[in-house]
């Protein structure tokens, strides 16, 4: 019986929570999880596609595996790379795509009774997951959960492959939610975190993403909630004020900024500039005080001059953010990106990096302080 799996995840919450879902789905079908590759017959990548560097990694370690174990690559990745995985790396026996996870007993099933070059299956065309894979109750940790909110997005920041893979963005029902909230609370977990690509795009049922987190912050039993990702172009004073009136809910906010520079901002199709960020985050500060308040941000986006750079360096020592994740541009195919010619040379992708990394690390020191 070829009945033990070892899933790895890599990439964001949205991911793990995914790895969840596949954990709780193939343990209800008979699967055995286990956390080390020696014991497993069958491992699964739960993957990323949002860089390059996150997918070479990836192929690296599937490669390792050699004729030794059954290889399956799911998630954004899989999505990606559909049946071409096969061609690139022949050692993987299956591919299952973002929105058909909820196939993987029956493909998994399938995989075991085939002879190794018989081995090759991809489902990578669903649009929707069923609801009802949510609602296992198979979380990692005891007291916290991931909960997702929404699925897919429909913004097409031009940089970004995550509309591609993962579809447009899609609401799960107010009452879905709530309904998967409480029996985890029934369960023992006390803190959620609401997950979405842009949860203040959040409306279904006539409930916006404001009026949800009322709603699930009236949950008894529930001690804190947080939630991300937040988009500046939908995100505004009601979330603001929420933030500052529900007891249960972080103050803290995570509001990706990807540049300082206006032209730059219209490239990535971020449709905001970079006043208009400065200004919400000043209604921010004054509605939620001592609001923590973190950020994404992108360095090397193509023809990013220096001056460009300076200006998002210029607007890091104006906002002055808690942390920020800062990240080296990378070239996804098929995003609107991609189709620039003129790229900046990985040496100065590196200089930017390194210098506004420096200083985001000295920001944080000073707040810290
Ligand atoms: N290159 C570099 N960073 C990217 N991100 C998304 N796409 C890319 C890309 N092609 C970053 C953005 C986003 C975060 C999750 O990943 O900053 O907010
Ligand atoms: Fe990608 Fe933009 Fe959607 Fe975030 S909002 S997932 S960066 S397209």
């Amino acid at each position: 019986m070829k009945n033990k799996v070892l899933l790895r995840t890599f990439g964001c919450q949205m991911n793990v929570r995914d790895s969840e879902v596949i954990g709780g789905l193939l343990q209800k079908s008979g699967y055995q999880l286990c956390d080390n590759d020696r014991d497993a017959q069958i491992i699964i990548f739960n993957t990323c596609a949002v860089r390059k560097h996150a997918e070479d990694r990836i192929w690296s370690l599937i490669g390792a595996y050699k004729g030794k174990k059954i290889i399956g690559l799911v998630g954004c990745m899989a999505q990606n790379y559909k049946e071409r995985a096969f061609e690139r790396d022949p050692d993987v026996s299956f591919v299952v795509g973002p929105q058909d996870i909820h196939k993987l007993p029956e493909i998994l099933g399938k995989i075991k009774n085939k002879s190794l070059l018989e081995r090759k299956i991809w489902e990578t065309d669903s649009k929707l997951r069923p609801e009802k894979i949510y609602h296992q109750q198979f979380y990692q940790d005891k007291q916290h959960a991931f909960i997702v909110i929404s699925e897919g997005c429909s913004n097409f920041c031009s940089y970004c492959v995550v509309p591609y893979v993962r579809g447009g963005l899609r609401h799960r029902k107010p009452e879905d939610i709530l309904n998967e909230i409480k029996t985890a609370i029934s369960h023992g977990i006390s803190k959620v975190t609401l997950l979405g690509q842009n949860v203040n795009a959040y409306r279904e049922a006539g409930v916006n993403f404001a009026k949800l987190l009322e709603q699930v912050n009236s949950l008894a039993g529930l001690k804190e909630i947080g939630f991300f990702t937040s988009h500046p172009k939908d995100a505004g004073q009601d979330i603001f004020k929420a933030i500052r009136d529900l007891e249960k809910l972080a103050k803290t906010l995570h509001l990706p900024v990807q540049s300082g520079a206006d032209r730059i901002l219209k490239l990535m199709n971020r449709g905001y500039t970079a006043k208009d960020y400065l200004a919400l985050v000043d209604s921010y500060r004054k509605i939620v005080k001592d609001g923590k308040l973190t950020t994404d941000v992108i360095v090397g986006f193509p023809t990013e001059t220096q001056e460009e750079f300076e200006e998002t360096c210029a607007l890091f020592k104006k906002v002055k953010f808690n942390s920020a994740y800062i990240f080296k541009y990378s070239s996804r195919p098929g995003t609107e990106a991609a189709k620039i010619c003129e790229t900046l040379k990985p040496e100065e992708i590196e200089k930017r990096h390194k210098k506004i990394l420096d200083l985001q690390r000295k920001i944080s020191k000073d707040l810290r302080q």
